[in-house]
């Protein structure tokens, strides 16, 4: 029996590792995923997992993928998830659980297992990729399986085993990083009613510490992808880690909300999206230019539509493919420069241009001009609201 484990080298991965060997008796192959969550966390991983009693460790540089076959098709439909939630944990699970499962069928693994608890969004989002993509293999979860419910009875766990932990019985936050976004929930925030310390942000300055001079950056897109910051052509992931490193210190991109999760219970969470909601904010602003109104309106109900299908782990479907191809035929048009200001956590769209704008100075202007003429807006109007005007005389008892 051989498992394949998505490990992070946290407190509860590190305790899968010997539950498993111990419960199923089987040899657990680890694997990491690198999503760009920063070398701290990647860093003397194989060791630790071969510390934890893993027979391989398999470490997945998935970071272009991520976000060219991910987060940019999201881009196109616009999904943000309850009008705040940029999806950043989300958009990882699926490229994450792909990876995994190419690895079960490299090493000719049986089952497939991850660390989410049974609480959560993740294990949705797992295991409706393995179901999609691996329906022959076992899943093991094991916070639904085990009896273990605090880190004191993880560490106790280990311990006796005699396997090394640098864990301690207090971590106050559960965090998920990428290099979209970083997530915290738990501690203090479970108490709606409790403001965030400042500890809780890891990624981005304070906007009350942001510097006092605004920083302009451009953002140039080709048939909907992000092609340069600034000037310089860049690849995706490049380009996001760039916008990360221009933003964050300006504090943009922090948000607080409560959500729904998928399993029915509300959560509080707060999340920093510095590069994502520059490059968002700047592809709107050529929607907007390339979009007519009814283009617009689809593309938004798409959005809608996308954003549960994102956050509701439903990747590896029908309709996700039909509402990316949507997406797509519209993002053909998103091609043009956007400048945007970042200023003490705001990200403000200041300047806007593309090839294939649909705006007008001709027509938009007061002055004079011969292309539009005032007096077709009268016929127009009163037949748009004709079924205002028969009600109105009906209950005027003028019309019968
Ligand atoms: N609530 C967010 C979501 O469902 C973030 C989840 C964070 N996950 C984690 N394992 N810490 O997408
Ligand atoms: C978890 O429960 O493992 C993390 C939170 C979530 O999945 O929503």
């Amino acid at each position: 029996n051989k498992v394949v484990l998505a490990y992070s080298g946290g407190l509860d991965t590190s305790a899968i590792v010997p539950w498993l060997k111990e419960n199923y008796d089987c040899e657990v192959v680890a694997y990491a995923a690198d999503v760009g969550q920063g070398d701290e966390e990647l860093e003397g991983l194989e060791a630790k997992a071969i510390a934890s009693g893993a027979s391989e460790c398999h470490i997945v540089d998935l970071k272009e993928k991520f976000v060219s076959e991910f987060i940019y098709p999201t881009i196109t439909t616009g999904a943000v998830y309850e009008g705040e939630y940029l999806l950043g944990t989300s958009m990882a699970r699926p490229v994450i659980a792909q990876a995994q499962v190419d690895i079960a069928r490299k090493v000719g693994a049986d089952a497939l297992c991850h660390g989410c608890t049974g609480k959560g969004n993740d294990q949705v989002r797992f295991e409706g990729a393995f179901a999609a993509l691996a329906p022959d293999l076992t899943v093991i979860a094991p916070w639904r399986e085990w009896s273990m419910v605090s880190r004191e009875d993880l560490l106790d766990y280990l311990a006796e085993r005699n396997i090394p932990t640098t864990a301690s019985a207090t971590k106050i936050y559960s965090r998920d990083a990428n290099a979209w976004h970083i997530s915290h929930e738990g501690g203090e925030l479970e108490e709606p009613w409790n403001a965030p310390t400042k500890q809780i942000w890891t990624m981005t300055a304070d906007p009350e510490d942001a510097p006092n001079t605004p920083e302009n950056v451009t953002l140039s897109f080709e048939k909907g992808r992000l092609t340069k910051v600034n000037g310089k052509t860049l690849s995706p992931y490049q380009a996001l880690v760039e916008l990360n490193n221009i933003a964050a210190p300006h504090g943009v991109g922090r948000i607080d909300i409560v959500e729904n999760r998928l399993v029915g219970m509300k959560s509080r969470g707060c999340y920093e999206t510095p590069g994502g909601t520059v490059m968002m904010k700047a592809y709107k602003a050529i929607e907007c230019l390339v979009l007519d109104k009814s283009a617009l309106k689809f593309r938004e109900q798409i959005g809608l539509e996308f954003s549960h299908v994102m956050y509701d782990g439903r990747w590896f479907t029908a309709l996700n493919d039909s509402l990316l191809n949507a997406a797509a035929s519209f993002a053909d048009l998103v091609t043009g420069e956007v400048v945007i200001k970042l200023y003490k956590g705001n990200a403000t769209v200041t300047q806007r241009q593309s090839p294939n704008s649909l705006y007008s100075e001709d027509f938009a202007t007061f002055g004079a001009d011969d292309v539009y003429d005032q007096s077709h807006a009268e016929g127009f109007i009163r037949l748009f609201s004709l079924s205002s005007r028969i009600k109105a005389l009906k209950a005027q008892g003028v019309a019968k």
